[in-house]
């Protein structure tokens, strides 16, 4: 009998546990090797162990760890700079997760309201969404199963289908109140849905003629996993408000809400703070990972290898039924099966491979950016057998 557990039964979990690893490769506590495609949920960006990474952290864990936003925070300024460099914006707001650089977007786009004599400002959200478990995030979140039991929801969203213009262009002329449109730039969570190019230009220049803000909820599409530093780049538009979290840090936990011109002073002191949020170690994980982003070409790199894996997987499944799409961007991908394939966790990790299931019925890759092509061609060696063998019920 195995020792009762002591944590909260909030997860479904994999019987074994990873002790380390190495660039793409993980190992569990019986030795066990696995390559790693999912990164922590689109979190070590650089993989694990990294040679420049490593040491930079222990440098920085020596020296100071933490100290309060009571004190000038030179490493914020740091990170914040190089976030505005290659996003085009004006300023960072630096917390610690995803959920809470959504919470902050949605406190920015409510103040933003109240400011322009808006008593009840709504937000503009999308079926299938997912921003985040705290009460104002996931009731913006559209997942009845993420929302159930949690009643009653943080009113002041409009739901409306994605890359559907009409159903928002209805709403900004039926709707007052609304101040902000809300959206992942490729939904994750939701399955790996992307929101086509010319939508999102079409929903720019509607929050310009509208005054509205454009929020991009860039958690996990984001630090380069697409090719891009973020996924609105491919459509050529910038947001006004732009929260992201996950592969920020390679793995140490950093979020931000990184805000155009629109935006930029909507907050002032006392609105919003976080004791952890910015503090040193954070700061120089996010530093240190976008560095090293740019110097070893990871955006190419990401680009490049997910196209790769994408073709490969194309060619595995041509002609096999149960295979619906295969769609996503750089190193986001999902695969879509005509059933759920939940079970598929456990089979790709007995066959060494690491992903992820997500909306049920669709594998999520999200490697490290580092992987290689041979690890990609190892991921499509791993998973299009297993597809088939359990398309075939086997
Ligand atoms: C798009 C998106 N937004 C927000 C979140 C929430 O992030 P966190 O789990 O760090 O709170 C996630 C997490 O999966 C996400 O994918």
């Amino acid at each position: 009998m195995p020792a009762p557990s002591h944590v909260m039964n909030t997860y479904s979990r994999l019987p074994f546990a990873l002790s380390h690893g190495k660039g793409c490769r993980v190992w569990d506590t019986d030795g066990r090797e696995y390559l790693d495609a999912l990164a922590g949920i689109a979190v070590n960006t650089l993989g694990h162990g990294h040679p420049r990474l490593v040491p930079a952290l222990q440098d920085q864990v020596a020296k100071l760890i933490h100290c309060s936003n009571y004190y000038a925070a030179p490493l914020q300024e740091q990170l914040a700079a190089a976030l505005c460099e290659i996003s085009g914006l004006s300023a960072a707001f630096f917390c610690n997760t995803g959920l809470e650089a959504n919470e902050g977007a949605i406190k920015i786009a409510r103040k933003y309201g109240h400011d322009r004599g808006i008593a009840r400002p709504e937000i503009i959200v999308y079926e299938k969404a997912f921003h985040g478990r705290s009460i104002a995030t996931l009731s913006a979140t559209g997942n009845a199963k993420v929302q159930k039991g949690f009643e009653p929801l943080v009113e002041g969203f409009v739901r409306v289908p994605l890359n559907d213009v009409g159903a928002v262009r209805e709403v900004a002329r039926s709707n007052p109140n609304v101040v902000a449109v809300f959206l992942e730039v490729i939904q994750g969570e939701g399955g790996i849905n992307p929101t086509r190019w010319e939508y999102l230009r079409e929903l720019r220049t509607l929050c310009d003629e509208k005054q509205w803000l454009l929020m991009l909820d860039e958690v996990q599409c984001g630090m380069g996993r697409t090719g891009k530093w973020f996924a609105h780049q491919w459509a050529g538009i910038k947001p006004d408000v732009m929260p992201m979290a996950k592969g920020l840090g390679s793995g140490v936990p950093v979020g931000a809400i990184v805000v155009g011109p629109r935006a930029k002073d909507v907050l002032g002191p006392g609105n919003h703070g976080t004791t952890f949020g910015g503090n040193p170690l954070a700061m120089r994980a996010g530093i240190e990972t976008l560095r090293i982003i740019a110097e070893d070409r990871l955006l190419d790199n990401s680009a490049q290898v997910g196209e790769r894996s994408r073709k490969g997987l194309e060619r595995a499944w041509t002609g096999l039924g149960g295979v619906v799409e295969i769609r996503g961007q750089g190193l986001m991908l999902g695969i879509e099966l005509d059933r759920p394939c939940g079970e598929l966790l456990g089979k790709a990790a007995n066959a060494g491979l690491l992903i992820s299931v997500t909306a049920d019925n669709v594998i999520r890759l999200l490697p490290p950016l580092i992987m290689s092509a041979a690890e990609g061609d190892q991921v499509v060696r791993i998973l299009a057998p297993l597809v088939r063998d359990f398309l075939a019920g086997k």
